[in-house]
C-alpha cells in the first residue's frame, strides 16, 4: 500500500508494472486468443475414445494410460511403458510394460493456434507453406499436426502396439501399408465391439460407412484441443485483471523474463519457441537410438548442428508434470533449472560408461554454443522462480477416466 497525502493508494509497484509489460512482451496472450472452434459433441466422443483400451493391440493400453490428469496430462514416470503395461504410473513399471525411450509429453495447449511443432524431437511439424511435415512424407493423414502426432501412437512401435506371441509381429515393421492394415483392423474392432463410430458419425453429422480411423484419431486429437486448451492462469490475471502476486512469484517472474534469460526459449502463449535447443541434461533409459542415446532434432534433420537438441518444453502446469527432461532423467524443478546454468552440477553414476562420459562431454559443448546463460543462481533465484511457475497452473476441463 502506497500513501498520497494521507490517503493510502493501491498502486502498482514499478517492479508490477516491468513484469506486466515483460510477459506482454514476450508473448502472453489472453487464453481465448488461443482457442481454434469447438465441436462439443465430437469432443464427447473423442473423450472416449481417448480412453478406450480397444486402440491398442492387446485392448490393454489407452491415449489415457500414459496421459493422466494425477500426473498433469504426463504418467509420472521417467519414460512411458507402452502395452502390456496395465495400471497407470510406477505399477504399470511393476507389471512389467512395454519399456518406451521418452518422457510422456503434457498435452497443455496442443492444438490451440500455432501450436505446430509436435513431440519432443518436432517429427511432426506445419512448415511454412502449412503443409505438414512428417515421417508419413507427402501422405499426412491430416493437415492438423496435433492429428497427425496422435496418430502416431496407436500405430508407433511398443506405445499401442505389441504382442509377445508374435501373433501380431507384422505389425511391428514401420511402413505406410503395414500401419493402414493395422487402423483398419482397429477401426472394425471399434465397429464391432463399440459404439464409438456410430457415436462419432452422428456427432460429426457423416455417413457412419465414411468414418475411417483417421476421423477416430480427428476426434481424440479434438478432445485433447478443448480439454486441455489454456485458461486463466495467475498470470493471465496478474497481466491482464491486475491481480497480485506473492513477493516471490514476482521475483521469480522478473528473473524469468529478466537475467535468468529463460524467454530466449521459453516464450509465446505456451512458454516455448516451439525450436529446438541443446540442455546438458542427463540421458536415462534405452534412447530413442538405442545404446542410452537420443539424438533428438537431429533424427528428423540429419544435421549435426541439430545433435542433442530438443523442442523447448512449454511450462504450462509444469509444476505437475514431474519427472522432467525428454528421458525422465530430471526428478524435480529445482534441479531442471540448475541443470540449465550449470552442468556440472548434474550427478553423473558412478559407473558411467566411457562412452556415455564422451557423449555427454558433446552435449554440454553444444549447449555451450546457446545463448549465453545467467551465469550465476542462488537457492533463492530457484526457489523464486519454482513459485512463478507455479503460476502457470490451471485445471483442464474434464475428469479423465484413469484405465486400471
Ligand atoms: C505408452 C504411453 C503412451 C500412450 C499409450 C500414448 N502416449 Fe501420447 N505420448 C507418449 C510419449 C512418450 C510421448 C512423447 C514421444 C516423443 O516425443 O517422442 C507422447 C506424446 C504425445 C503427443 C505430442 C504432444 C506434444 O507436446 O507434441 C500427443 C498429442 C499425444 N502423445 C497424444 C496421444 C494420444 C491421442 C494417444 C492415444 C491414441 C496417446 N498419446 C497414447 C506416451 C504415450
Ligand atoms: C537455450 C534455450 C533455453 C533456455 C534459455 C532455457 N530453457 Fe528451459 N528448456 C529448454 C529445453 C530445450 C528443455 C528440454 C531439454 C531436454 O529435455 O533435453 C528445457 C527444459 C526445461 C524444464 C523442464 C520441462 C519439462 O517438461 O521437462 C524447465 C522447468 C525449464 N526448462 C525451465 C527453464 C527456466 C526456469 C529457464 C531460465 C532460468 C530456462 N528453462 C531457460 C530450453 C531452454
Amino acid at each position: 500500500m502506497v500513501t498520497i497525502g494521507n490517503r493510502p493508494v493501491e498502486a502498482d509497484s514499478l517492479r508490477e508494472r516491468m513484469l506486466r509489460k515483460y510477459a506482454l512482451d514476450f508473448g502472453m496472450v489472453r487464453p481465448e486468443d488461443t482457442w481454434i472452434e469447438y465441436n462439443l459433441p465430437v469432443v464427447e466422443v473423442g473423450k472416449k475414445i481417448f480412453e478406450s483400451t480397444l486402440l491398442s493391440s492387446n485392448e490393454d493400453t489407452a491415449c489415457a494410460s500414459c496421459h493422466l490428469d494425477r500426473f498433469g496430462s504426463s504418467d509420472g514416470l521417467p519414460t512411458a511403458v507402452g502395452v502390456e503395461g496395465q495400471s497407470f504410473g510406477a505399477k504399470r513399471v511393476e507389471l512389467g510394460g512395454d519399456p518406451q525411450p521418452r518422457n510422456a509429453l503434457p498435452l497443455w495447449g496442443r492444438g490451440s493456434k500455432g501450436f505446430d511443432v509436435m513431440l519432443w524431437d518436432g517429427r511432426v511439424e506445419r512448415v511454412e507453406d502449412g503443409e505438414i511435415r512428417s515421417q508419413f512424407g507427402d501422405n499426412a493423414p491430416s493437415d492438423d499436426p496435433l492429428t497427425v502426432a496422435a496418430h502416431l501412437p496407436p500405430l508407433e512401435l511398443g506405445e499401442m502396439v505389441f504382442d509377445h506371441d508374435g501373433a501380431n509381429s507384422w505389425y511391428q515393421q514401420e511402413d505406410v501399408s503395414v500401419a493402414d492394415a493395422f487402423a483398419s483392423t482397429i477401426l472394425a474392432r471399434l465397429r464391432r465391439e463399440s459404439s464409438l463410430i456410430q457415436d462419432l458419425a452422428e456427432a460429426s453429422e457423416m455417413p457412419i460407412e465414411e468414418i475411417g480411423f483417421i476421423d477416430v484419431i480427428a476426434a481424440a486429437a479434438h478432445f485433447i484441443a478443448y480439454n486441455y486448451r489454456i485458461k486463466p492462469t495467475q498470470l493471465h490475471r496478474f497481466v491482464f485483471e491486475g491481480e497480485k502476486l506473492s513477493d516471490s512469484e514476482l521475483r521469480g517472474g522478473l528473473l524469468f523474463y529478466g537475467s535468468g534469460q529463460c524467454t530466449y526459449c521459453h516464450n509465446g502463449p505456451y512458454f516455448s519457441d516451439l525450436s529446438f535447443h541443446v540442455i546438458p541434461f542427463p540421458q536415462l533409459g534405452f534412447g530413442f537410438n538405442g545404446f542410452g542415446v537420443d539424438y533428438g532434432r537431429y533424427n528428423v534433420t540429419q544435421d549435426p548442428n541439430d545433435l542433442f537438441a530438443f523442442r523447448t518444453p512449454p511450462l504450462l502446469n509444469v509444476s505437475k508434470t514431474a519427472p522432467y527432461s525428454h528421458s525422465g532423467s530430471v526428478p524435480d524443478l529445482a534441479s531442471a533449472i540448475r541443470y540449465h546454468i550449470d552442468p556440472l552440477a548434474v550427478p553423473l553414476p558412478e559407473n558411467l560408461r566411457p562412452e556415455d562420459r564422451q557423449q555427454y562431454a558433446r552435449r554440454i559443448g553444444l549447449w555451450a554454443n546457446e545463448y549465453p546463460f545467467a551465469t550465476r543462481i542462488s537457492d533463492q533465484d530457484i526457489a523464486d522462480l519454482i513459485a512463478f511457475l507455479g503460476t502457470l497452473n490451471y485445471q483442464s476441463e474434464l475428469p479423465v477416466t484413469e484405465i486400471q
